[in-house]
């Protein structure tokens, strides 16, 4: 059955470059990014990971920990690893997955009409409290943006503190949105300092704690 939004994130045990991982012990209240990538020693997974790798520290100052996964044995990752970090010019700095197959079906990371044996290029970003939160799928010939997933990650943990919702093309540090569930009594208390108005149900405020 596919993991959908909101669903708590099956857990494993996986043998990883940075050695035996439990998903649920390595999540332990942070955030985490799962990824997977359609295989080893191909180009654009080659800059994904590099690119992923030069992130560690957006990453690091959202309380998020980064796990890739690709169907591939453990030393063919040790070997991939050295040309990620030739070409890209950063070492991988985050476990990835050797996985057989096992993972990749538990997460629907396989799917058939796209090809029968590789992954698609899926995201799950995974809550403190192991829910899903966000489920991206790309095919294997689209690399990822992983800037959008770090947008993503900003919205996330703002909206999950605060009763507001992010507007198109948002990023960190700009107005947002009053939820329709809090009245304007709520409202008021919530955010002392006003909103406008621009319709009863659109209510843009500045971002809490910007
Ligand atoms: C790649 O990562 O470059 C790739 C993998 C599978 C199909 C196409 C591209």
């Amino acid at each position: 059955m596919a993991i959908l939004i909101g669903d708590t994130a099956p857990d494993f045990t996986a043998q990883t470059t940075e050695g035996e991982i439990r998903f649920h012990d390595y999540i332990d209240g942070s955030w985490a990014v799962l990824f997977s990538h359609p295989k080893n020693y191909t180009p654009v997974c080659t800059t994904e990971l590099g690119y992923t790798a030069k992130l560690k520290p957006e990453f690091e100052k959202r309380g998020v920990k980064v796990l890739g996964l690709s169907v591939d044995k453990i030393e063919d990752h040790e070997g991939w690893a050295r040309d990620i970090e030739e070409t890209q010019g950063t070492a991988l700095n985050f476990p990835l997955i050797a996985d057989d197959g096992t993972i990749a079906r538990q997460y629907d990371m396989i799917h058939p009409n796209a090809d029968n044996t590789l992954t698609v290029r899926s995201v799950f970003v995974v809550g403190p409290d192991k829910k899903v939160k966000l489920k991206l799928e790309y095919p294997a010939s689209t690399g990822r943006n992983f800037d959008e997933i770090l947008r993503v990650i900003d919205s996330l943990q703002l909206t999950a503190s605060h009763q507001v919702a992010t507007p198109v093309n948002w990023k960190n540090g700009e107005d947002v949105i009053i939820v329709p569930a809090v009245t304007n009594e709520q409202a008021k208390e919530k955010f002392p300092e006003g909103w406008n108005e621009v319709k009863p149900y659109l209510r843009i405020v500045k971002q809490p704690g910007a």
